[in-house]
């Protein structure tokens, strides 16, 4: 493609779930040829960094109840750079339409004549169950997925959100590290049960990838007694229990270690050895005696 990418062109890039390499080869493609980066919190360093030295680098920060910076803000960069006839990249975490506000700035750019084009990105809803050895679907055993976000902003429409989307056979759920006791509560009113197994990937697809399995009842206090942190994804349902696969796969095989210091009550916690050369760590929850 020569000629390409553009000057005065804003493109919209997903960076992918965290880990650098997988970003799309479009996607670092332009990323390399940019003049001006608006990235957010969370992409890779390493990303960021392949961005040319002269490159403009603005770090538009959007921290879970923390400051950011406005979105406005983020339109009136975009469009001046453009208007100044720079190659503009808006460098979004995982897929820029997947619970980002690519969809917003689109719109916005489109409304004042500015080219916009769209690089996908590879997002964090299927690539953190992916890394963790999760597929969100599997012949016999789920046949449909949904997504969610778990932060809304209106209270009670999490049940509502919830009870609308029926029974898939999988749920993944973004945004809901700080409300998993409502995610947890909304999911049992619905049509899930207790015994539902449950995944809690936290930095998924980074060497710092913790992954803890339990089950749906008791998940928010499980969650909290092992510490998990945003950015996490949870996945809901019977594809979390193929996991186990990936420990008998691999080369070393997984091995339960030391048990995991904040056991919660009445579970028994043990964290594991790195998974193959990756030093990601596994925390396997095991459900109590007698849980379905
Ligand atoms: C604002 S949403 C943006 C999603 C993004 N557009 C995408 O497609 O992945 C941010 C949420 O994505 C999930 N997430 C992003 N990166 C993650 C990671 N490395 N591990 C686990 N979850 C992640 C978390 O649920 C986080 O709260």
């Amino acid at each position: 493609m020569s000629g390409w990418p553009r000057p005065g062109t804003v493109y919209l890039v997903g960076a992918g779930p965290g880990d650098p390499d997988l970003i799309t080869v479009k996607g670092l493609r332009c990323l390399e040829a940019a003049d001006v980066v608006i990235h957010d919190r969370l992409v890779a360093p390493e990303l960021v960094a392949r961005a040319r030295p002269s490159a403009v680098r603005v770090n538009a920060g959007k921290r879970p109840g923390g400051p950011s910076m406005p979105q406005e803000e983020i339109h009136r960069v975009m469009v001046a750079a453009a208007r100044s006839g720079a190659v503009v990249v808006r460098l979004h975490g995982g897929d820029p339409f997947v619970f980002g506000r690519g969809g917003e700035e689109m719109v916005a750019l489109a409304s004042t004549g500015i080219p916009v084009e769209v690089v996908p990105g590879v997002s964090s809803a299927h690539a953190v169950p992916a890394c963790a050895g999760i597929p969100l679907t599997h012949r016999g055993l789920a046949r449909s997925f949904a997504v969610l976000t778990a932060r809304t902003c209106q209270e009670g429409s999490l049940q509502a959100q919830v009870a609308a989307l029926g029974r898939p056979d999988t749920l993944v759920a973004l945004m809901a590290v700080g409300v998993l006791e409502a995610l947890e509560e909304a999911l049992l009113e619905s049509s899930w049960t207790g015994g539902t197994p449950i995944a809690l990937v936290e930095r998924g697809t980074t060497p710092e990838q913790r992954v803890v399995v339990t089950r749906l009842e008791g998940m928010a206090r499980v969650a909290e007694a092992a510490g998990i942190r945003s950015p996490a994804t949870v996945v809901v349902g019977d594809v979390v229990a193929l996991r186990a696969a990936i420990h008998t796969a691999r080369s070393p095989p997984f091995r339960e270690g030391r048990p995991w210091p904040v056991a919660a009550e009445g579970v028994a916690v043990r964290a594991a050895e790195p998974l193959g050369t990756q030093g990601r760590s596994v925390i396997q929850v095991a459900a109590r005696e007698g849980d379905a």
